[in-house]
């Protein structure tokens, strides 16, 4: 990937999280940089070039690299220039390229960042050694990390397959759908929100309160963050989110949206709550038409506002926090999450 794409990219979201604090936007865009740069490095230490080609892949294709970004805000804490800061967010970004690589395999994906995915390109075996890969060098930075940063990502990793686990399995006769989304969301998603914001804190010297303040935030941010992707899958299009639309419904993972018109009795939602009960799958036309209703369900509205409630609790969180412009560049990001097109 150029410099110049890298740039546009890590500009743009640091642009929107910090207004008017420029000392915080360039000491941010700068680290961001570095970060490019430690995750290329980081790809070509598989020695031979072909397994360097795979594991670099879908980290120069793009991102919005939201997971670095919330290591490096949350090292503003502390000294942001500690050593083990960089790492700490490549170490972030390299385990949530790892999991895209496995989730891809799981939904079929044939698209990811606009490219092909993994899976596409080089098949599902190579795909599944290659996120393995890259969760192994994840491990292995955060060995070298501010301790106890190696648990840390341990517990935060077993909680991303834990997740994807649950989603397998789907819920049981006593944790209804719902309760079961929430638990599954909070931990494929939430978990990595929240380990990337602990170890920034961790690596730059910040506070234990302050720490477990940026964890709380993470959790619902992560929360919220999730419900927003299940309504960008509806709401959004492929050339946005660089994803096929509509791929939870094709692969028979209900999002929030679906959940919530399964659960209702709007009676706008009839057909929909038929078309998703269709004991053949949501496919072809049906898909067409389930996607169509979706975008004017009540569930829709429904998603939006517990999705609203979950940032409320995010910024809650941060008031435990010291003012100043790291705090509002992650009350900012809240509203970057509930207004995201991609
Ligand atoms: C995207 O979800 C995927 C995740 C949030 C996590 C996936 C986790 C795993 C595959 C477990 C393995 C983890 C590691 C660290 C190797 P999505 O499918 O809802 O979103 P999408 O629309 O971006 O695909
Ligand atoms: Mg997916």
């Amino acid at each position: 990937m150029s410099t110049l794409t890298t740039g546009g990219r890590v500009r743009s979201l640091v642009s929107r999280i910090v207004v008017r604090e420029n000392g915080l936007e360039s000491r941010l865009s700068g680290s961001l940089e570095l970060v490019e740069k430690r995750l290329a490095e980081c790809a070509g230490r598989a020695a031979d070039p072909r397994v360097a080609d795979v594991v670099g892949y879908l980290v120069a294709a793009g991102g919005k690299r939201l997971r670095p970004l919330l290591t490096l805000v949350a090292a503003e804490f502390g000294d942001p220039w500690a050593p083990g800061v960089i790492d700490a967010a490549v170490v972030a970004e390299l385990t949530h390229a790892a999991s895209l690589y496995h989730d891809d395999v799981m939904d079929q994906a044939r698209i990811r960042h606009g490219v092909p995915s993994v899976n596409a390109r080089w098949g599902n075996s190579v795909a599944v050694m290659a996120g393995n890969w890259l969760l192994a060098m994840a491990a292995q930075l955060s060995a070298d990390l501010v301790r106890p940063a190696l648990p840390l990502h341990a517990e935060a990793s077993e909680r991303l397959v834990r997740g994807q686990l649950l989603e397998l399995v789907g819920p049981t006769a006593n944790d209804g759908p719902l309760p079961h989304y929430f638990a599954v969301i909070s931990h494929k998603t939430a978990a990595l929100l929240s380990l990337s914001l602990k170890l920034g804190a961790l690596q730059s010297g910040a506070s234990g309160a302050v720490g477990d303040a940026l964890a709380q935030y993470g959790e619902h941010l992560g929360v919220a963050f999730q419900i927003s992707d299940d309504l960008l899958d509806i709401t959004s299009s492929s050339a946005l989110t660089g994803k096929e639309q509509g791929k939870d419904l094709s692969v028979g993972v209900a999002g929030l949206p679906a959940l919530l018109a399964l659960a209702g009795d709007d009676p706008r939602d009839g057909e929909l709550r038929a078309l998703l009960r269709s004991p053949l799958g949501v496919t072809g036309e049906d898909h067409r038409r389930a996607l169509r209703l979706l975008r004017r369900s009540a569930a829709l509205g429904e998603a939006r506002a517990i999705r609203d409630q979950r940032l409320t609790m995010a910024r809650s969180a941060l008031r435990r926090l010291p003012a100043g412009p790291p705090r509002r560049a992650l009350d900012t990001l809240c509203d970057v999450v509930a207004t995201r097109t991609k």
